[in-house]
């Protein structure tokens, strides 16, 4: 078995413009403030939603969500 290195997921709150394409593709892992600005719920992606994580990273305009 090797070990797995989770993927962690940011959003960058100068960047988000509320665009909200991260939330409607994982809303597991991306939640939405009552302003309408993105939040991460879970900082370690849980290794069933890395595929969306990794669409909304590639989908947000403002290009405001950082993995690592
Ligand atoms: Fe913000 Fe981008 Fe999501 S602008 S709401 S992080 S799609």
């Amino acid at each position: 078995m090797t070990d797995r290195v989770p993927l962690t997921v940011a959003v960058d709150d100068e960047r988000c413009r509320g665009h909200g394409v991260c939330w409607s593709l994982c809303p597991e892992v991306f939640t939405l403030t009552d302003d309408g600005y993105a939040e991460v719920s879970a900082a370690e992606v849980p290794p069933q939603f890395e595929g969306a994580v990794r669409d909304a990273y590639e989908s947000c305009p403002e290009r405001a969500i950082t993995l690592s």
